[in-house]
């Protein structure tokens, strides 16, 4: 097992270049199931959840290379098994956008329910219903979903609730079902954007991307093409807060400001100086104590649910006090008492978080929980005085290349230590 070790107080300083999205990624990837010939994907990032992926679609009968240049070469025109096993589905939850493609090419799919997960419950329901909204007999058994179809059928899909990957699956489904698909209550995320523009090169009818209202129109077959994937907003987002949390001053190159609007209003709000370009974000804290922000998570446009740990960490130190409020997933507050073991005063009132800023935070013993809650536990690191060790790094492996690499770039006294 690793472990990070990280000195900190230091203001962080320089440029980095940020990866390709994981949340774009992951999805584009099992959308290889659908096409007739290879799919060659670029800026892809180094994570164990692409990993996870390719293990699983391997698994399966798909065939991939890794090029040295951030790329990926997949064949997964024929699968030879249609079953996502559990061994690899418990790691990943996002395995379960296996389903809609599988379903959809090859009329019958068995993927093991993804199970529990330290954020939330996460059920499935939204997808499994949509689906049958589109003709598919579904069965839980055993712990495994068991999907049968014999050709989908386009149709009317309303989502009670707004669901990333449901969204997702249900669109990859459509592409090549019998007629038209309107999907209502949509989720709007920039990774669904880029799935669908990766679906359209491949040769999908779809419009309404990044929308509450989708429609796919079924075509007969998708076919390989080459497409990139769009940067990691998160990723950029978790940089900039080390910026702005430790006083320096950073630019994330490689980024869309377009898609990180809600992230840098509330940079601004602390009293960050931002610059953007095309594609480059510039954060310039001029050693300022950041001013504390309230901030509430929700669907994208919104402020992301998936940004909420890192800016708990800014806040513990920022002047002020704020509120930040979780209303996607139910546990995701685990940051909170490893935050408060450095100092933090941090009080959780049902789904809020009420904090006192306080002047500075003390390093610490520290236990990564999930991934954003680990990159919160990273930030209060590079913050606080003294010596912070962070255990069971792998959480933050599943979402943020090379951390310790770039985060050492910026001038981050940083090391990573097996045990
Ligand atoms: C995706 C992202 C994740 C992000 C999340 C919310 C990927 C691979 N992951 O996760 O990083 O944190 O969106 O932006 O893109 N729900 C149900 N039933 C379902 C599906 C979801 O009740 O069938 C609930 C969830 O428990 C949660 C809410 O809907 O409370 C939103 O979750 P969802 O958007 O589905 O998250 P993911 O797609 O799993």
């Amino acid at each position: 097992m690793y472990k990070l070790i990280i000195k900190g107080a230091q203001p962080l300083n320089g440029s980095i270049k940020i990866a390709g999205s994981k949340n774009s990624s992951l999805p584009i990837l099992f959308a290889s199931i659908l096409a007739d010939s290879p799919v060659t994907l670029t800026n892809t990032p180094h994570l164990s959840d692409v990993s996870t992926t390719l293990r699983l679609l391997m698994d399966m009968g798909s065939e991939f290379v890794l090029e040295s240049d951030s790329s990926i070469f997949i064949d997964s025109s024929k699968l030879t098994k249609l079953t996502a096993e559990y061994s690899l589905v418990k790691t990943m939850r996002a395995s379960i956008l296996a389903l809609g493609p599988m379903l959809a090419k090859y009329g019958k799919a068995k993927i093991s329910l993804p199970g529990g997960c330290a954020i939330g419950a996460r059920p499935v329901n939204l997808h499994l219903k949509a689906l049958e909204d589109l003709g598919a007999t579904i069965e839980v058994k055993n712990g495994y979903i068991y999907a049968e179809a014999e050709g989908l059928i386009g149709t009317e899909v309303y989502f009670e609730q707004v669901s990333v990957t449901a969204t997702e699956n249900i669109i990859m489904a459509a592409t090549i079902a019998k007629g038209t698909t309107v999907i209502s209550n949509a989720a709007q995320e920039p990774e669904i954007v880029d799935l669908v523009n990766c679906l359209i090169k491949m040769g999908a009818k779809i419009s309404g991307a990044g929308t509450a209202i989708i429609t796919i129109k079924g075509v007969d077959k998708l076919s390989g093409v080459s497409y990139a994937v769009c940067p990691d907003r998160i990723e950029a987002g978790t940089y900039l807060v080390a910026a702005a949390i430790t006083g320096g001053s950073i630019t994330v190159k490689n980024v869309r400001h377009q898609s990180m609007r809600s992230i840098i209003g509330k940079l601004i709000e602390t009293g960050a100086n931002i610059k953007s370009t095309k594609n480059s974000i510039t954060l310039n804290m001029n050693g300022k104590r950041p001013k504390a922000v309230n901030v509430k998570t929700s669907a994208y446009p919104n402020f992301p649910t998936d940004m909420q740990a890192q800016f708990t960490a800014l806040n513990t130190i920022a002047d002020g006090h704020s509120t930040i409020t979780e209303t996607i997933f139910e546990n995701r507050f685990m940051h909170i008492p490893e935050l408060a073991r450095m100092g933090a005063d941090l009080t959780l009132e049902g789904n809020t978080v009420v904090c006192k800023g306080v002047k500075s935070l003390t390093g610490a013993n520290l236990m990564a929980t999930d991934l954003r809650a680990s990159a919160s536990l990273v930030l209060a690191a590079l913050a606080a005085k003294g010596t912070s060790t962070i255990e069971r790094v792998y959480h933050l492996d599943r979402g943020y290349e090379t951390i310790e690499e770039k985060l050492k770039l910026l001038g981050a006294n940083i090391e990573r230590i097996q045990d």
